[in-house]
């Protein structure tokens, strides 16, 4: 069955992500391919401004049936478009890959990265993402991937829940909540069902509207533990700038602090030259910054975007340009 674009995932920003992303013909990398909807519109952009000679786009995804979707959405594009299924912590492989086979240099031109799940993902009770909807405990993104949501919520010791909960879902109730879990198990046996540990978190967690943050919290935690997104995320960030040409783009957009944080702090390092220790007094760095900021501050959403689609309320845009090749003796 086909799925349609609003079934399965709306972009978020997608006249920022082609107007600052798409500038020239080349190699585009949609890292999170998702449905598909970011990377038919950087298809479009690079058809009408003439830069469709020379040009591919690679889309990576870990998840099967965003790889089916986004297929159906890109087939007038079939000849420009690679589709790959794939973790892109290995992007740099990826894109060796793809241009080897087809004979092409990896001038890559742009990359983006729009991280998190998809709506379609979230809305699909079996894959177990949602607090909202009775399902197993999964929230794997690759359904191959060997740990699941359900191994680490009946493993764990409870010290390690406490960590997790407030490490990755900055939840301040994680270690009352991990003691319920553990306790629920001694008693009950293995949880099962998103419903059977949100049950358990309600019970712990203090009223009202603070009962949806700390189920969000929780979710979120596991959810960042099962696909280590946050390793996943530095090490892509790294590889990817290396990826790219002299003049190439990568676009971020992420959806809560614990990502944001990351990509600022690797932008920030990545644009830094290195000066060695203080008081050397070097005419030039050792090493000059390989990137240059292009937001200064990172871009969200207008009101009318997102009143019309409600997941583009936490989105922060971050984009940066590769100004050079890398090394350390100085400007080629
Ligand atoms: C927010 S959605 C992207 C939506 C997409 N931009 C669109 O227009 O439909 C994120 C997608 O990235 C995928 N993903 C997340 N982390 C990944 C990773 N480390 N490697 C490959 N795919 C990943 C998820 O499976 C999901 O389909």
């Amino acid at each position: 069955m086909a799925i349609t674009r609003d079934i399965f995932h709306d972009p978020v920003l997608v006249t920022e992500i082609v107007a600052l992303l798409v500038r020239k013909p080349g190699i585009y990398v949609d890292g999170t391919l998702g449905g598909g909807g970011h990377s038919l519109a950087i298809l479009r952009v690079l058809f009408e401004a003439g830069f469709f000679e020379g040009s591919l786009l690679i889309g990576i995804d870990q998840d099967e049936a965003a790889l089916r979707a986004a297929r159906e959405k890109l087939r007038e594009f079939e000849d420009r478009a690679v589709l790959v299924k794939g973790n892109f912590f290995d992007i740099g492989g990826i894109i060796s890959k793809v241009c080897g086979e087809r004979g092409l240099k990896p001038h890559v031109a742009g990359i983006l990265l729009d991280l998190g799940v998809s709506s379609f993902q979230i809305d699909t009770a079996e894959r177990g993402f949602s607090y909202m909807r009775e399902g197993p405990l999964d929230m794997r993104m690759d359904s191959n991937a060997s740990v699941s949501a359900c191994e680490i919520v009946n493993t764990y010791e409870e010290k390690q829940l406490a960590q997790l909960f407030y490490r990755y879902g900055e939840e301040p109730r994680s270690r009352s909540i991990a003691r319920a879990i553990v306790a629920y198990r001694q008693s009950n046996g293995a949880i099962s069902s998103t419903q059977e540990l949100a049950d358990i978190i309600r019970g712990n967690a203090h009223g009202g509207e603070r009962v949806i943050k700390t189920l969000s919290r929780v979710f979120q935690a596991l959810r960042i533990e099962v696909n280590a997104e946050l390793d996943v995320l530095s090490r892509v960030l790294d590889d990817g700038i290396d990826c790219l040409d002299e003049h190439g783009r990568m676009a971020v957009i992420s959806y809560h602090s614990l990502e944001d944080r990351i990509v600022k702090r690797v932008f920030a390092e990545k644009s830094r030259s290195d000066w060695g220790p203080k008081g050397v007094g070097l005419r030039e760095p050792l090493a000059w910054g390989s990137v240059t900021s292009i937001t200064r501050k990172p871009l969200i959403a207008s009101q009318q975007e997102i009143a019309t689609n409600s997941r583009a309320r936490s989105a922060k845009l971050r984009v940066i340009e590769k100004i050079y090749q890398g090394g350390s003796s100085g400007r080629p």
